[in-house]
């Protein structure tokens, strides 16, 4: 069955979705490369392959499906922090707003009886679960550490061996 013309709509929305989340890691990342923590810059150069990675799901699912891609205009992002708190402050704001997307395009799915979205969605969901999960984790050992330097630097170290399979 080919893809529906408004499904296709939505999920070439969520395409972009995904990179805009990519770009604004990149910008997390270079704003922690000034600030000397490699860690946290390394964590986020992790968060931004995923995020790519999610667009490329979606983008070879729409091909799957018979329909076009269609790529629209990534907005420059958030380059400027006053904390690493703030930092992973709006992280999870991006990745509240990217879940209630992703939840839009499954109501979508459901609407127009689109099973096979609706299947593909499914990891995306429990995806959003995690990433959610993850960042608010953080932001709450941020709060922890608080002004302390030391705490902060541990955190540095800890977030720097993501991606090693230690993390
Ligand atoms: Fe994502
Ligand atoms: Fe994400």
């Amino acid at each position: 069955m080919k893809l529906q013309a408004s499904i296709e709509t939505a999920l070439n929305r969520q395409i972009n979705h995904e990179m805009a989340a990519a770009y604004s890691y990149l910008a997390m990342e270079a704003w922690f490369e000034q600030q000397n923590l490699a860690g946290f810059a390394t964590w986020m150069r992790v968060q931004r392959e995923e995020e790519l990675e999610h667009a490329r799901l979606i983008f070879s699912y729409v091909h799957d499906r018979g329909g076009k891609v269609t790529l629209g205009a990534v907005d420059g992002p958030q380059g400027e922090f006053g904390s690493p708190r703030e930092v992973f402050a709006r992280a999870s704001e991006l990745e509240r707003g990217n879940t209630k997307a992703i939840h839009e395009v499954y109501e979508l799915a459901l609407k127009e009886k689109d099973y096979a979205t609706q299947s593909m969605l499914k990891w995306f969901i429990d995806e959003q679960v995690e990433e959610e999960k993850t960042t608010t984790e953080i932001e709450a050992l941020l709060d922890m550490a608080g002004d302390n330097r030391s705490a902060l630097l541990l955190l540095d170290a800890k977030l720097g061996s993501r991606g090693t399979g230690e993390g």
